[in-house]
């Protein structure tokens, strides 16, 4: 039997997860509510929160898969990327437990757990599998070969998917994080109201600044007209804004799935949360006989299962580290 713990610190969620045998038993994700407030993540308050929430998040995490301590074979901790203050407390914490119970110590890439979450349950996609995983720091087309054998083909040039929905929410006055905000509003909205512009660059890139900045100027010009023009407009201003996103995306995918020629197609991220990607994805699939794979929303925002079931996969292989292993704010993936 191998029982390993994960840990999730990258950015702004204090995650433990208890995987036994590969099937994910206990998910524990504290959020860090302070961020609203200040429009964004906090480096500096992220990691002070960190550092509260960790052990409370752990000891629950253990207690709800109803083991002790003692029962821990290995440790699986995020090594980035991230924000570093975040993932030094993340990395601590798994390095001084790993010390004292004499286990296994095993770095994960944060990319890659975003990606091997499609491994916690059924249906589970075949390699070679292409992800598109897009979160508020990442946008990427990867061709998964194998679990830690994965090809970057396509990334941003510029904003993440994420930050594009997070930084049009703040030029319609909606709090942080918006990109579940607009999600909402889009499903009342008319994704046609707007003309917003698909960006025009080459191979299997993205880049969402131009999209931002058109939405900056429709929205000083409107208001110019009509101060109440938000107000009037919002559900049609969020279902285009969500409509564009989710085009530029997919656009990129199919082309992607058209020069691979892979037919598995998955998404991972908190992006992948969103109703209209998940919708348009669907069909997309069906009219281009792909098989099609989603996460469960639990494990497309940043959570410890993903750290732990790669984890897992790493135990299998004896892949473990030292103890003087350092996280990077920097990773491939
Ligand atoms: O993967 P994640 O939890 O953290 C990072 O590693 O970045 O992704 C967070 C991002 C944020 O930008 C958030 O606005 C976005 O995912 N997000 C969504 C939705 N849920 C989360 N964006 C659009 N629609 C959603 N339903
Ligand atoms: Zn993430």
């Amino acid at each position: 039997m191998a029982v390993i713990l994960g840990i999730e610190s990258s950015c702004d969620e204090t995650s433990a997860s208890i995987c036994i045998d590969g099937e994910i038993r206990s998910n524990i994700i504290a959020t860090q509510a302070i961020h609203a407030k200040y429009g964004g993540v906090v480096p500096e308050l992220a990691s002070r929160a960190h550092q509260q929430n960790i052990i409370p998040t752990v000891d629950q995490a253990i207690q709800q898969a109803k083991i002790t301590k003692n029962d821990v074979d290995a440790v699986a901790f995020t090594r980035g990327p991230g924000l570093l203050g975040s993932l030094l407390v993340g990395t601590s914490f798994a390095k001084s437990f790993a010390l004292a119970r004499q286990i296994p110590l095993i770095e994960v890439n944060h990319m890659q757990a975003h990606i091997l979450a499609h491994f916690i349950d059924e249906p589970k996609p075949n390699f070679p599998f292409l992800c598109l995983t897009v979160s508020g720091g990442h946008t990427q087309i990867v061709l998964v070969k194998d679990y830690f054998d994965m090809e970057l083909i396509g990334q941003t040039l510029d904003d993440a998917a994420g930050e594009a929905f997070d930084k049009t929410a703040k030029i319609l006055n909606l709090p942080y994080p918006g990109g579940p905000l607009i999600d909402k509003y889009a499903q009342q909205g008319d994704s046609k109201a707007f003309a917003l512009p698909e960006p025009n660059i080459p191979d299997l890139n993205f880049s969402f600044s131009g999209l931002k900045t058109a939405i900056l100027y429709l929205v000083q010009g409107e208001l110019k007209k009509n101060p109440s023009f938000l107000d009037d407009h919002l559900y049609d201003l969020c279902a285009s804004v969500q409509d564009r996103i989710v085009s530029i995306l997919l656009n990129k995918l199919r082309k992607a799935a058209k020069i691979t020629g892979v037919k598995d197609v998955a998404i991972a991220g908190g992006v992948s949360a969103n109703s209209g990607l998940r919708k348009s994805l669907y069909e997309m699939g069906e009219k281009y006989k792909w098989k099609v794979f989603i996460p469960k929303f639990e494990y497309c925002t940043d959570n410890a299962a993903m750290i732990a079931i790669a984890g897992y996969h790493k135990y299998l292989k004896g892949e473990f580290v030292e103890q003087d292993i350092a996280p990077l704010a920097r990773l491939n993936v």
